[in-house]
């Protein structure tokens, strides 16, 4: 008896011996499975829904880390059945598609239930602290009669996961529903990716960088489907994206406001509690701040932005001009739809009105009343303490600077990221290219009272999409904090308008 527990246990560990030895042999199938499936029954307020769930699926040949590199998909049972929901049926229903990324971290796909309460919730559903249980975005998003798939990707704390990994396995998981598409009830012409921060960084990667051969290596060597991942549309929820130029830009919108309330580094992600730590900048805090103020018009001016109004956007070299101009018009508009909506924003005497309407806001008293929250460089840190500087990490070294600043500047010998990899992170150099299929619908969202990344950066995204052609819906909603799918019936009512 005792020699066969033995053996048992030596055969057992020599089969998970060779299993860890070569992971990359072995080969997963592309092909979807519709009979792989188990039935969940959703019910919100009192609506039931019946839903086939397959979850768990590797969407790559060869995957590096399939804690990660799966998806989940959830299809309404009734588009088995030859029936509708909300007009739509199983060859045009809109595929909706998810992440979970947050703060360049890994993530798993997302399921039908809400994140556990951490402190920072997305969903207005979920605000009640300690329920774990109540549905997801992915759970609500089935009763409009979407397909919802979300993918896992690899993250910044893996020697596997760093920059451009998230990326090229959300890419890579497009690419899996683009192959599968006569396979599967739903239209992946219709993809239409939804993420917050981090997640609404990959979001608006995805929609900016649709069939970009620099990406093609990463996809041919994780066995991805030899097929396009362009999507239709993207939804993105305060990206902190663009990182290489978000230092000037939050020390050009912030050099003036010295005091700060900073998060601790680790817990940047959008979904757990952030825990403030007040302080002042330092004298050469002030400097750094300055520093990088200076590199910001040019930056802008190269871009040769133009505002819906058609008027060209620049900045004098002080920080003043019409693309400021372009960022108060938008908060403006931002404190207007709050008021039309029934918001009482009387207690922001810095809003002057003519009774209802909102005629001009000091900006300087609107930054007193938003806040610091980083220090200079906001991203790119000098002692490369950053979550942003360990994305662009490599396998053998676990942080790096990715800009000019910084590296110059290091206080920690840092080693700057290959400028191939800066880019394939940046949804900007891509916008507009040839051979580059960018999403043709955007809305994007940063609350008025975001202080992540500078507003310039969702300025800026959107400007440069509303310039190339995109159909882009853009807002700074009042009051909203860093977070993400606040909002969604309006999400929803926009997804519906452009998918029929
Ligand atoms: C996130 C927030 C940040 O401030 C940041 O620098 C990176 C990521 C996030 O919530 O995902």
């Amino acid at each position: 008896m005792k020699y066969q527990t033995i053996a048992l246990i030596i055969a057992c560990s020599l089969s998970t011996a060779v299993i860890a030895s070569a992971p990359r042999e072995k080969s997963y199938s592309l092909q979807f499975d519709a009979k792989n499936y188990k039935i969940e029954e959703l019910d919100i307020n009192g609506q039931s829904l019946k839903v086939r769930a397959y979850t768990n699926i590797v969407y790559v040949k060869h995957p590096v880390d399939t804690k990660y590199e799966v998806m989940n998909i959830y299809i309404p049972d009734a588009y088995f059945n030859h029936q509708q929901i909300n007009g739509f049926d199983a060859t045009n229903a809109p595929i909706f598609f998810p992440n979970e990324v947050g703060g360049y971290m890994p993530a798993e796909p997302a399921t039908l239930v809400g994140r556990k309460m951490g402190g920072r919730n997305p969903t207005e559903q979920n605000k009640v602290a300690g329920i774990s249980s109540t549905p997801s975005t992915a759970a609500y998003a089935l009763y409009q009669g979407y397909v919802v798939a979300s993918a896992g990707a690899r993250g910044r704390t893996a020697t596997t996961g760093k920059a451009p990994a998230a990326i090229v396995d959300l890419k890579a998981a497009v690419r899996y529903l683009k192959y599968n598409d006569k396979n599967m009830p739903g239209d992946a012409n219709k993809i239409i990716s939804n993420g917050t921060s981090a997640g609404g960084a990959m979001s608006a990667l995805l929609g900016a960088t649709g069939d970009a051969k620099d990406y093609m290596p990463y996809l041919k060597k994780l066995g991805a489907a030899n097929t396009s991942d362009r999507i239709f549309a993207v939804s993105a929820y305060c990206p902190i994206t663009n990182l290489d130029h978000a230092d000037m830009a939050y020390e050009w919108q912030l050099n003036g406001i010295h005091d700060y309330k900073k998060i601790n580094i680790s817990m940047l992600d959008y979904k757990v509690e952030r825990k403030e730590t007040a302080g002042v900048l330092s004298q050469e805090q002030i400097r750094v701040s300055n520093d990088l103020k200076a590199q910001f018009p040019n930056y802008v001016n190269q871009l040769s932005l133009v505002s819906p109004q058609k008027q060209p956007l620049h900045l004098t070299q002080d920080g003043s001009g019409t693309f400021k101009d372009l960022i108060k018009q938008y908060l403006i508009k931002s404190a207007q739809t709050a008021i039309d909506q029934g918001q009482d924003l009387s207690q922001y005497t810095w809003i002057k009105k003519d009774g209802q309407h909102v005629t001009d806001l000091n900006y300087d008293d609107y930054l007193v009343y938003l806040q610091r929250m980083k220090t200079p460089p906001a991203f790119d840190a000098l002692d490369i303490s950053s979550g942003e500087n360990q994305e662009f990490g490599t396998e053998k070294i676990d942080k790096q600077h990715f800009t000019t600043y910084g590296f110059q500047h290091s206080t920690a010998q840092g080693t700057l990221a290959d400028p191939k990899i800066i880019k394939m992170m940046n949804p900007m150099p891509y916008i507009g290219q040839k051979n580059v299929h960018t999403s043709e619908y955007w809305r994007i969202r940063h609350g008025a009272y975001d202080k992540d990344t500078s507003l310039a950066i969702p300025v800026i995204l959107a400007t440069k999409l509303q310039n190339t052609g995109s159909n882009v819906d853009f807002a700074l909603p009042w009051g909203k904090p860093h977070s993400g799918d606040y909002d969604l019936a309006e999400l929803f009512a926009w997804i519906n308008k452009i998918s029929r």
